[in-house]
């Protein structure tokens, strides 16, 4: 299965800073990277046309990823922006439940449930983050936890509809914190959600694909990203810096 990069930028960077970041990551490139790893930026909502327009005029093959997105389609909700509006600008994938949105912002598992749907109705591909707090790991009580993100947060999918998902173990605890999860913690959580994604009436085996997001980095990108159980990494703060994504990317074993 082809591995999947992706560049969580947050609240970073104007439209001008981003447009630079995204040539300057493109250059250092290797040749043809893109035909074998699938590489997407999520900028802020404001960068977003300025970069489709650089992709879409220079033909990379960058993808591009919105960090949040409406549950609702249109209307009265000030400050929102839909699915159908991110749609129109050509991005392909778009992050949800992340635990910054889930803890900073109260986002609650059937707001993101809503989410996941308004993006599957739109074409475009939900990456559903979901990972314990440092008390669920602590107490051990963190199978449950996510067990219960898991089964709220893609409730109700369909089969029909669900043409590709990307589902990202974020342990709220490695999260810029530069605690990297162990290989074997990421393993044990990663097999625990494919076993019980494996029975909802949405799974398809050749399109989902399991990630881990927390504090990687060219120093560990290496062990994570070969193993064959982790289809990709979700970067925050690395992505920010051109040659440490780069240095990502390659980590690949081709
Ligand atoms: P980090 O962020 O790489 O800075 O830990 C990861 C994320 O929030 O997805």
């Amino acid at each position: 299965m082809k591995k999947i990069i992706i560049g969580n930028w947050k609240l970073n960077l104007d439209h001008l800073e981003a447009i630079q970041l995204l040539q300057k990551i493109n250059y250092s490139l290797p040749d043809n990277i893109e035909d074998k790893i699938e590489i997407i930026l999520s900028p802020s909502f404001t960068s977003i046309r300025s970069l489709q327009t650089v992709i879409s005029s220079d033909k990379l093959k960058i993808k591009l990823s919105s960090q949040n997105v409406s549950q609702f389609s249109s209307g009265a909700y000030t400050g929102e922006v839909s699915a159908t509006q991110l749609k129109k600008l050509e991005i392909d994938y778009g992050i949800v439940g992340h635990s910054e949105r889930r803890t900073l912002f109260n986002e609650i598992d059937l707001v993101i449930n809503d989410k996941v749907n308004r993006l599957i109705e739109n074409d475009i591909v939900p990456v559903f983050c979901f990972g314990e707090r440092i008390e669920e790991r602590k107490s051990g009580s963190y199978f449950n936890f996510i067990e219960n993100q898991i089964n709220e947060g893609l409730k109700g999918l369909r089969k029909d509809k669900v043409n590709k998902l990307v589902v990202a173990y974020e342990p709220i605890w490695a999260i810029g914190t530069g605690e990297v999860a162990s290989l074997e913690n990421i393993v044990e959580v990663l097999d625990f959600v494919k076993n019980i994604i494996s029975k909802k009436p949405f799974f398809n085996e050749d399109n989902i694909k399991f990630i881990y997001g927390g504090s990687v980095s060219p120093d560990n990108a290496q062990e994570i990203l070969n193993s064959k159980i982790i289809d990709g990494v979700l970067v925050g703060g690395a992505s920010l810096d051109a040659t440490k994504f780069v240095d990502i990317i390659k980590a690949v074993e081709l």
